[in-house]
């Protein structure tokens, strides 16, 4: 598989991202001395999306985002089920070496499905290496807070950059009781808040915070020095990430007030489509310009009326 990037060459790693970090704790003298040596390229807010395909890969990372996360909101937006703990670990490796063959910029962060990384913690690691080995990721993403701590320091110990991911973790739907914001009471959010802590302590490079308060948002991103990386947590974070088919037109199922929309692409599908069906059936597709033709030498010898 060809992944080998030269440093230098534009391709961002997890140093780049890490190093992105908007906000710093004023607390510590030295953080303040790091924050304040910063330039304004490094002050950028992280730009990621998800893509789940070669050509959706491809126009993601050449319009130029940080990172691109094949999400396992792949079961849901792509693959149609009703909830994301369906997928498994060979539908994310199928469609997490698709991606790798478009994205060559942007850093690649593959999502551990639901059940890859849940019972034996060794099991987990050689889950994750497979995501690394056998399709070209970067760092894998793992649901959860304090509970994951000891399994994203053998991630770590293993050479794996993991990305965390709290607050509405929808493997945890059944558990939370359907997708709801997380963190309104003051013992929800100081549990997020020790989540958050523990999930830096542990190693990980970089965390979603996913449909909290902004005040949380922004208090934990004041507090970590890894970057936050915000959906439906408010504008403080130090990145942002949507659900690519969320934000331009091609969900079909509810999408969530956070997301914005920025094009209509199931629309143009749909016009696409109906006009196609209309060309063909009215004879109007293909045209003669559409079409193939014979030279004339074989059209007047294959045409020419038979003797005999
Ligand atoms: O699966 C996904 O797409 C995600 C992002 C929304 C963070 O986890």
């Amino acid at each position: 598989m060809s992944t080998a990037f030269d440093a230098g060459n534009g391709k961002i790693t997890v140093p780049d991202i890490v190093s992105r970090k908007t906000s710093v704790r004023s607390s510590s003298n030295q953080s303040s001395a790091q924050d304040a040596g910063r330039g304004d390229a490094e002050r950028r807010k992280i730009v990621c999306l998800t893509a789940y395909d070669y050509p959706t890969a491809r126009l993601v990372d050449e319009a130029g985002v940080d990172i691109v996360l094949v999400g396992d909101s792949l079961g849901m937006v792509v693959l149609g089920y009703e909830n994301t703990l369906p997928l498994t670990v060979e539908e994310m490796l199928h469609h997490t070496r698709a991606v790798r063959r478009g994205v060559r910029r942007a850093l690649l962060v593959a999502d551990m499905p639901y059940g890859s990384f849940h019972g034996d913690r060794n099991e987990a690691v050689r889950n994750a290496v497979r995501f690394v080995k056998e399709a070209g990721a970067e760092a894998v993403k793992i649901e959860g807070g304090e509970r994951r701590m000891e399994l994203i320091a053998q991630m770590v110990e293993a050479e794996i950059p993991v990305m965390g991911h709290i607050g509405l973790t929808p493997q945890s739907m059944h558990a939370f009781g359907g997708f709801r914001v997380q963190g309104k009471t003051v013992e929800a959010a100081e549990q997020i808040l020790r989540d958050a802590r523990a999930v830096e302590a542990a190693g990980a490079f970089s965390i979603v915070l996913e449909s909290i308060p902004r005040e949380l948002a922004a208090r934990i991103t004041s507090e970590l020095r890894i970057p936050t990386i915000g959906i439906g947590a408010g504008p403080e974070c130090d990145g942002q990430i949507l659900v690519l088919h969320d934000m331009i037109g091609l969900s079909l199922g509810h999408t969530p007030k956070f997301s914005r929309r920025y094009a209509n692409v199931g629309e143009a599908i749909s016009h696409a489509v109906t006009a196609y069906a209309e060309d063909v059936q009215q004879g109007r597709f293909p045209a003669d310009e559409e079409s193939y033709h014979l030279s004339s030498q074989v059209r007047e010898r294959l045409l020419a009326p038979r003797r005999g």
